[in-house]
Parts: C-alpha cells; sequence; structure tokens
C-alpha cells in the first residue's frame, strides 16, 4: 500500500469509483473500501436513475418534481446542477457498455416512479444498480485506478485546517496505518445501519459522516431520513430488508390492508404513487388501523410474464421464499432506506475542511432537501463525482505531505450497534416525538461517553453509528415543525421559521 497518494478514495459504490476513473486523469488515484469491491448500496439499487429523456420531458419538469419534494429546503442551484448535467453522464454510462433496458424504438424505456410527473427513471430492469457497479469496475480497470479490499477508514488526519488523508485499518492483517493525500474523497455511502429494519447493506454505518463530523467538517440535515414503505416483512437477506421497488407500483401495483383493502386514495390525490414520506406513513397507520404487522402490496393483476421480465430480482427472490408474486400479495412494511443528510458541500463536492470532499449519499449538495425523490440519488452521485474530479485539477497542485505530528493510539471500543438499532427503531422513526426523541438523546449520549479520542480499531462501526445516532437526534430536536421526512406529532405542521438546514458543526478538543 502506497503512503501517498494524489487523490484518496474510501469507497467503491458508484460516487467514490465515478469519481475514481474521472480523477485518473489528473494524478493517481486509489480506492480504500472496507469489504469487497461490490459492497456497496449502488450494488443493490433496484428502481433506476432519474433523467429527462422522455419526449413529453423537460429539465424544468424534473427540476420542479424534485424542488415539490424536498418541501422548501432543496438548494436550487444544486437541483438545476444535477438535473442538466445528469443525462449525459447516463448516457455515459450507456456507453461504456451499462445494459439499460430499451424500448422497441431503441431509446432507454423509462419507468415510472412516485412524485415524477413523467417516466424518466432509466434502468436495468430491476437491477440498475448491480449493472452501474459492474461497469463502473470494469472502467477502473481501463483507468489504472488501484482498488484495496478490506481496508477500514478509520478518521481523518487534519493538519493546519486542512485534510491530509486518513487512518485505516487492514482487516487481514489488523494494521493501522496512515495514507497522505493531495485531495481525500469521502464516498462511504448511508447510514440506514442505524436502524434495525433497512434496506441498507451492512456496509451501510455511516462511517464517512461520523469521520468527517470527528474532524471538524459541517454536518447538515440529518434529521430527514427516508423510510422506504415497501420492503418485505420479516425476512432478511445478509443483514438487510429486502426492497419491492417504487417501480412495482410504478407499473399498476396496489397497497391494500391485510384484509384487502386499497388504502392510498385516502392519503394522496396520486395514490400508490405520493411521494415516499406519505406512502410510507400512510402504511405505517393502515397497519395500526388494522392491527397487523404489515401491509400488501398486490401485483397479482397484472400479466405474470410482464412481472417476470420487468422484475426478475424480485419475482425469483421471493419465489425462493414459496411467495409467488404473480399469484399472491406480498407482506411489506417501511424500513430506513436512504440518508437525506450528510456532509454538507457546495457545488464541487467540497466539505468544510480544506482538500476533504465529500460524494453520494455521505454528503448533503442540498438537492434533496427534506424529501428525496426517487431515484435522483444515483443521479446525483454521477453529477458530484464529475465535478469534484473536475475540480481536483486545481487541488493537485497544492501537493500534501506536511509531516504528521500526531498519532492516536488503537483502543478497543464497546459493540452498541444492537441497542442504538433498537432505540433509533422505538424512537427516531418515521413518527416522532419531543418526548421520545429526548429519551433517545439521553440514552445515546451515555453510549457517546464510553469512547474516547483515541482510534478504536475493533468496533470503529459502534462508534461511527453511535455518533450518526446523535447526530440524526440532536437535528430532529431542533426541527420543531414537520417537513418532508422529518414528522413530530407535537408540531405537525411547517413552520416559516424553519425553512432553512439544520447545521451541525463539532467544537472541537483538539486538531485529530
Ligand atoms: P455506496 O454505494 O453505499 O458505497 C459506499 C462504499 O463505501 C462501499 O464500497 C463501502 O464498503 C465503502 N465504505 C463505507 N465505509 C467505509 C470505511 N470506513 N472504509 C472504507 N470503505 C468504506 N437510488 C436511486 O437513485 N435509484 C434506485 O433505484 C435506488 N435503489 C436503491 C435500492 C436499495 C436496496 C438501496 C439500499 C438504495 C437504493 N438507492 C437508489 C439509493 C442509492 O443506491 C444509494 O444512495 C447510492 O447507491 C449510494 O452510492 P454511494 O456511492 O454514495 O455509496
Ligand atoms: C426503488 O427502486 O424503489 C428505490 C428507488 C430509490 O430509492 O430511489
Amino acid at each position: 500500500m502506497p503512503k501517498q497518494v494524489d487523490f484518496l478514495v474510501v469507497g467503491s459504490g458508484i460516487a467514490g469509483l465515478t469519481f475514481a476513473n474521472k480523477a485518473a486523469k489528473y494524478g493517481d488515484v486509489l480506492v480504500l473500501t472496507k469489504k469487497r469491491k461490490a459492497d456497496s448500496s449502488t450494488n443493490y439499487a433496484q428502481g433506476g436513475i432519474a433523467a429527462v429523456f422522455g419526449e413529453d420531458d423537460a429539465p424544468e419538469y424534473h427540476i420542479r418534481d424534485t424542488i415539490k419534494a424536498g418541501e422548501g429546503l432543496c438548494h436550487e442551484k444544486a437541483v438545476q446542477t444535477m438535473v442538466r448535467e445528469g443525462p449525459a453522464l447516463v448516457e455515459e454510462l450507456h456507453s461504456m457498455g451499462c445494459r439499460f433496458s430499451m424500448n422497441s424504438r431503441g431509446h432507454f424505456d423509462l419507468g415510472q416512479e412516485g412524485g415524477h410527473s413523467r417516466r424518466r427513471i432509466v434502468h436495468a430492469k430491476d437491477f440498475t444498480g448491480q449493472e452501474i457497479e459492474r461497469v463502473l469496475l470494469e472502467e477502473t480497470k481501463k483507468a489504472g485506478v488501484s482498488i484495496s479490499e478490506n481496508e477500514i477508514a478509520l478518521d481523518l488526519v487534519v493538519q493546519d485546517r486542512e485534510c491530509q488523508g486518513i487512518y485505516y485499518l487492514d482487516a487481514d492483517t489488523r494494521q493501522i496505518d496512515l495514507i497522505h493525500a493531495s485531495a481525500t474523497v469521502l464516498a462511504t455511502g448511508g447510514a440506514g445501519q442505524v436502524y434495525n429494519h433497512t434496506t441498507n447493506p451492512p456496509i451501510a454505518t455511516g462511517d464517512g459522516i461520523a469521520m468527517a463530523y470527528r474532524a471538524g467538517a459541517k454536518v447538515a440535515n440529518m434529521e430527514f431520513v427516508q423510510f422506504h414503505p415497501t420492503a418485505v416483512y420479516s425476512i432478511k437477506i445478509d443483514g438487510r430488508s429486502f426492497l419491492v421497488s417504487e417501480a412495482v407500483r410504478g407499473e399498476g401495483g396496489v397497497l391494500k390492508t391485510k384484509n384487502g383493502v386499497t388504502f392510498m386514495k385516502k392519503y394522496h390525490q396520486s395514490g400508490n404513487l405520493a411521494p415516499r414520506d406519505i406512502v410510507a406513513r400512510a402504511c405505517l397507520e393502515e397497519m395500526h388501523r388494522t392491527r397487523s404487522k404489515y401491509v400488501l402490496l398486490d401485483v397479482s393483476h397484472l400479466q405474470a410474464d410482464f412481472i417476470k421480465n420487468r422484475f426478475p430480482t424480485i419475482y425469483e427472490t421471493c419465489l425462493s421464499w414459496g411467495l409467488d408474486i404473480t399469484r399472491e400479495p406480498i407482506p411489506v412494511v417501511p424500513a430506513a432506506h436512504y440518508l437525506c443528510g450528510g456532509i454538507y458541500v457546495n457545488e464541487w463536492a467540497e466539505s468544510s475542511i480544506p482538500r476533504l470532499f465529500a460524494l453520494g449519499e455521505c454528503s448533503c449538495t442540498g438537492v434533496h432537501g427534506a424529501n428525496r425523490l426517487a431515484s435522483n440519488s444515483l443521479l446525483e452521485a454521477l453529477v458530484f463525482a464529475k465535478r469534484a474530479a473536475k475540480r481536483v485539477e486545481s487541488v493537485k497542485a497544492l501537493h500534501a505531505s506536511r509531516p504528521i505530528k500526531t498519532k492516536k493510539t488503537a483502543v478497543v471500543g464497546p459493540n452498541l450497534l444492537f441497542q442504538i438499532k433498537e432505540i433509533m427503531d422505538q424512537y427516531v422513526g418515521l413518527i416522532r416525538s419531543e418526548k421520545g426523541l429526548q429519551s433517545a438523546k439521553r440514552m445515546v449520549d451515555n453510549f457517546r461517553c464510553q469512547f474516547d479520542d483515541g482510534i478504536h480499531i475493533i468496533n470503529a462501526e459502534s462508534r461511527n453509528v453511535t455518533v450518526v445516532a446523535q447526530l440524526i437526534i440532536e437535528s430532529a430536536l431542533e426541527r420543531k415543525e414537520s417537513r418532508g421526512l422529518h414528522f413530530m406529532t407535537d408540531y405537525p405542521k411547517k413552520k416559516k421559521m424553519h425553512c432553512k438546514d439544520t447545521i451541525k458543526e463539532p467544537v472541537l478538543r483538539d486538531a485529530l
């Protein structure tokens, strides 16, 4: 492993790999990833990428839909950038060999998802993410990017107020080391694993956000956790709940109570394709009302061949559990799915710490506001990764490598993952209250005290999850209103005075 690189990327999902492939033109790139290369949320993305290709579509419509979903908190300039620069990058993926589904006229077969006023979801059947990950990994070979697996980034090295690189743990040798870089790029994904019920894979423990926050970076909008309404009830695969894509409702899937009664029209004029927060809360309410642990998602009225061809992963996975979705409805529940908040960045993906970039789900670019529009996250990752790569041309000139004066000692931290998840599920879910959040805060603050400032080689994820849980709870407590994904029983309405980002910045005891 080199001791110094031009560009150090943490994470091998769509954000990290897109950046790495593009930045390789400007210098040497090393990607560290904590498990195997393809272990990422990207690899499980189903629905697709939202982008303007339809004949009846226009950037203005996509911008309008995104801003409407974001409930007053979207940064309009960032949304404009994403929507206008996105389609060329989707086409680039296609030209790299990404096998998106095509229609009989040779154009992208555009899917429909909630909150979109037009069909604009480019997809590869229901395994879009796997296809993107495959192509981007192929590209890294051509671009000469090095990827090192089983390397866990632990903490950032910040000196003279600039990011100098990271400390990491080699999971095979159990050695801690340090890499210097001209630019360090966090692309560590989301934090669904802060909850028990999540569609996110086990890697999603918010490491990048926790590392950046500990190092003094600004973090924003952490209260906006998106719950997907339709994860399969009670079955987990490799630590994650299995998602049934929103695209299934886009093609005619219908939500019903356990007694077979449809209910979404009661909650929103767009029915089954209402914005995701509304559908998720409606499902929860119907579960309570009917005293059921799930609601049903029914596609059995659609043509069996169409289901098998359009949604092969969902069809086959359910069938492997004995559920033939062409004949029977799927029991589903809401599950934590996406974090709209993250490391606060500008339009070039630069964080508040010089020479530290953040991309993809661990960042907060301002495009999602209080509620992300379906299939906008893969698009956001592509666009801001490209922009960051453009930016590092100049960062390289700064060249890093000032000698590092301090080195932290490795200590063993407690494993608190299970307790934190229980607290977050109980008090910090889809519906929140001041009292519940205060209880959660007391418990999590107590856990936080069990970690000191050393580098926790063992249970690093537990330490990060504790920091992220704290950030979500504190941000939720500050927002004394209901807006988008954040719903408080004590304050059920939006308030004008809260129409702004929630920004958290740590008071540093000492520089890392
Ligand atoms: P990820 O793809 O999660 O990659 C993070 C990387 O960082 C991983 O390689 C991980 O191992 C690495 N990492 C993390 N911590 C460390 C550490 N400490 N050290 C080293 N490496 C580390 N969005 C859409 O737009 N459309 C969809 O259809 C869609 N479907 C989805 C379906 C599912 C089931 C899920 C879970 C999400 C879906 N999303 C979708 C959201 C979208 O997939 C993610 O937001 C996006 O893929 C995140 O990409 P990323 O590159 O930021 O992070
Ligand atoms: C899905 O396929 O329903 C997920 C889409 C997304 O999260 O954007």
